[in-house]
């Protein structure tokens, strides 16, 4: 997969003028201390059915229980709302993962762990995204599986649908996924349990010292 039906992604124009950035009085790191944590993006990556949302909900309870705070934004709910006005066209994607990027930067400013969970297909989205942030506040996580087994899950039944022609532009059928290159973190859903995954994740977050602050 991926190559060619690749695109540049998208740089929003602004269409505003006369703008000016108002700093508030409480800087993040004040909002990190009062927290005990490092605010981060973690940008779960992957195909629809490789586990991205399941670990993100599991990694969020996991770190509530811990008193940490910790927020999911999911491709199929933002969908609903905020981004009700996209499809699944590359420009559409683009600008899904750019307002997603923008919404993702404003809980780290928050001082949250952000979790992220969007196929965002493109490597120029995931990278146009990961540049909204200072180095190390973008974490992104490969949520790999091959995609028989994806098939074979079809938790929503998509797949089946991608391929009776009922689902334009889906994913791994009919649009491409582009694989990270050099994602932080790998997780494979085939071969390791959602509570080894997690583990893994929660302890990337411990180790990089987002966790403690
Ligand atoms: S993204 O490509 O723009 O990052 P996003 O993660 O927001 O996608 O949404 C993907 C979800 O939308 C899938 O999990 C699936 O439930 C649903 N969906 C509906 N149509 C498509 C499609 N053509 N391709 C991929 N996912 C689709």
């Amino acid at each position: 997969m991926g190559g060619g039906l690749g695109h540049d992604g998208g740089v929003a124009e602004r269409k505003a003028a006369n703008l000016t950035w108002h700093e508030g009085q409480v800087g993040r790191g004040e909002r990190e201390a009062l927290l005990g944590q490092a605010g981060a993006a973690v940008w779960l990556t992957g195909l629809s059915g490789s586990g991205k949302s399941t670990l993100a909900v599991a990694a969020e309870a996991a770190l509530l229980r811990r008193g940490r705070l910790a927020y999911v934004l999911d491709g199929d709910n933002i969908r609903h709302g905020l981004n009700s006005n996209l499809g699944f066209s590359p420009e559409d994607r683009s600008e899904n993962i750019r307002r997603i990027g923008e919404v993702a930067k404003l809980f780290v400013d928050c001082g949250v762990l952000v979790f992220a969970s969007f196929i965002s297909p493109y490597r120029a989205d995931r990278q146009a995204a990961r540049a909204l942030f200072a180095p190390g506040d973008f974490i992104e996580v490969y949520v790999q599986a091959e995609l028989d087994i994806c098939e074979q899950r079809d938790p929503k039944g998509l797949y089946k649908k991608a391929r009776a022609g009922e689902i334009p532009e889906f994913t791994g059928i009919s649009a491409p996924y582009e694989e990270p290159e050099r994602p932080e973190l790998v997780l494979n859903t085939g071969r390791q349990s959602v509570e080894e995954s997690v583990g893994a994740l929660i302890s990337h977050l411990e180790t990089g010292g987002y966790l403690s602050c």
